[in-house]
Order: structure tokens, then C-alpha cells, then sequence
């Protein structure tokens, strides 16, 4: 583990164009279950898809039931030494931007600027009615939703929705083409607790790989990438991350000590 641990930090401190890639799997240590280990949130539910939501009152009840039961973990939940660490690199300059496909706005919280997190499926701390667009207060709806009020709508009638990525909706064209240019640009490429098999998020390691980039995959289980990575750590971000950092510190001893 440590060779792997000394090329990742040899890599960073290169100083090419370095990005890093999350999924669930960098909050799970957070308190937030991912979504496809055991006992995970698809373990429990089943998600009810986007067309689903927009035609039938029933669906828009077991999404909001959904969301109202991982609301104490997401309000709970708090940065990990995980995010710490990729906190400190970014603050030091050794990574250009974060794409994340998680919505719980945890990398904000670690202090990366807002314009360099990249949420490829949104951000669940925020909601907004589908029709009209207005923002909505979480806090707000999940007050009427304890009231009674189950399917929370809009004064314009319309339906109000996480700000998310449901299956079957629109990826956030902006972001996906932010993420697409950050990836096929990058010397280096980290992905950090996912499965990659979701797409078109899933397709960013390809998208850096095809372009030469150093490709690191951080994850306790197999990934379809695995065997095109340049550096595969099994292990859990939480320890891993700081091991990096430290070896960081150490190949660069001038770096300022706000690597966390
Ligand atoms: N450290 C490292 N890896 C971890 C840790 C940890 N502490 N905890 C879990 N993992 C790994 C799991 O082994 C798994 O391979 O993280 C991965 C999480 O994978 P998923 O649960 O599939 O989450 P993700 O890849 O982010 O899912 C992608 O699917 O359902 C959609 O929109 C949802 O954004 C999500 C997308």
C-alpha cells in the first residue's frame, strides 16, 4: 500500500491538471449510506424514476417518504477526514476541481469553492418546484411533509422536487460539460467511492484515460475500471486520503501545513 500511496503523491505533486472524482462511497464514513453496498439505500428502496414522479401522486409520496428517511443522516453528516484531505490539496493548489456525483454537499462544507465542485446529479440540501423553478426551503419541506402535507406543491401548482438527479431526468447540461472537459484534460484522474455504473458520470475515468491521464481508483469494491487504472488502492477513503496527503507533505516539505 505505501508504493501506491508514494506514486499517487508522486503524481500530485507533478502539478499537471489534477481532478478528482466522487461518488457516495467518500460520505458513507460521514454516516450517509452509499447506494449499491450491502444495506444501502437501493438495498431498502427502490427509486422511483422521473417519469414516475411527474404522473402519479403516489410516486411523488414514496419519493418525498424516501428522502424524509435519510433526511437526520444528511443534515447530520459532516465533512470526513476524506474530504478533509482533498480539502487541503485543492487549498494547496494540487487540484484543479472536484466532480462529484454525490448530492449532500459535503465537499462545499470542506471548503472547496462552490464554482469547483462540480454536482453531476445535483444537491439534495436544496429543492425547487419543477414547473416554475422556485426554490423551496429543505427545512420547509420536510416541516409539511411531518404535517401531512406528502407530496408538497407549489403555490404555481407545480410539483415540488429535490434539487436532484432522478432516473430518467435531464443531466445538468453545464456540469456535464464541465466535467467531460476537466476529465479529458487532466494528467491526473483520482476516483474516490464509486462503482462506476452509473452514466454518463461512469464514463469520466474513460474520458481521462483516453487522453493519457494517470488514472487512481480509491474503492472498497471492484469497479469496471480496475484493470485500466494506473494505481488501484483498496481501501477506505477515511484512511487513505490522509495517508496520501501526508506523503504529499512529505515530497514537498515547503507545502503549507493546511493539508488536513
Ligand atoms: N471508502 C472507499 N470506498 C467506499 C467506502 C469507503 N469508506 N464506502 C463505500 N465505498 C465504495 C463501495 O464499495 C462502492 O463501490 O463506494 C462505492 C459506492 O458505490 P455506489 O453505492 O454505487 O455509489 P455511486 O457510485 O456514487 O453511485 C452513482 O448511482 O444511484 C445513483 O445517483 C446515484 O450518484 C449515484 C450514482
Amino acid at each position: 500500500m505505501d508504493d501506491k500511496i508514494s506514486l499517487v503523491a508522486q503524481q500530485l505533486v507533478k502539478g499537471g491538471r489534477n481532478v478528482v472524482f466522487t461518488g457516495a462511497g467518500i460520505s458513507t464514513e460521514s454516516g450517509i449510506p452509499d447506494f449499491r453496498s450491502k444495506g444501502g439505500i437501493w438495498d431498502k428502496y427502490r427509486p422511483v424514476y422521473f417519469d414516475e414522479f411527474m404522473s402519479s401522486k403516489d410516486a411523488r409520496i414514496e419519493y418525498w417518504k424516501q428522502k424524509a428517511e435519510l433526511y437526520p443522516d444528511l443534515v447530520n453528516a459532516r465533512p470526513n477526514p476524506a474530504h478533509m484531505s482533498v480539502a487541503g490539496l485543492y487549498e494547496t493548489g494540487l487540484i484543479e476541481a472536484v466532480i462529484t456525483q454525490n448530492i449532500d454537499g459535503l465537499h462545499q462544507e470542506s471548503g472547496i469553492p462552490d464554482e469547483n465542485v462540480i454536482e453531476l446529479h445535483g444537491n439534495t440540501l436544496r429543492a425547487r418546484c419543477v414547473t416554475c423553478g422556485k426554490a423551496a426551503s429543505l427545512h420547509e419541506i420536510h416541516r409539511r411533509i411531518e404535517k401531512g402535507d406528502l407530496a408538497p406543491e407549489c403555490e404555481c401548482g407545480g410539483y415540488i422536487k429535490s434539487d436532484t438527479i432522478s432516473f430518467g431526468q435531464a443531466m445538468p447540461e453545464d456540469e456535464l460539460e464541465r466535467a467531460t472537459e476537466l476529465a479529458r484534460n487532466s494528467d491526473f484522474f483520482m476516483v474516490v467511492g464509486s462503482t462506476l455504473l452509473v452514466h454518463p458520470a461512469a464514463a469520466m475515468p474513460a474520458h481521462a484515460k483516453e487522453n493519457g491521464s494517470f488514472l487512481v481508483i480509491v474503492n472498497l469494491s471492484e469497479t469496471p475500471y480496475d484493470n485500466v487504472s494506473d494505481v488501484l488502492i483498496r481501501g477506505k477513503a477515511g484512511a487513505v486520503l490522509p495517508e496520501i496527503s501526508k506523503e504529499v507533505r512529505c515530497l514537498s516539505m515547503d507545502v503549507p501545513q493546511t493539508i488536513k
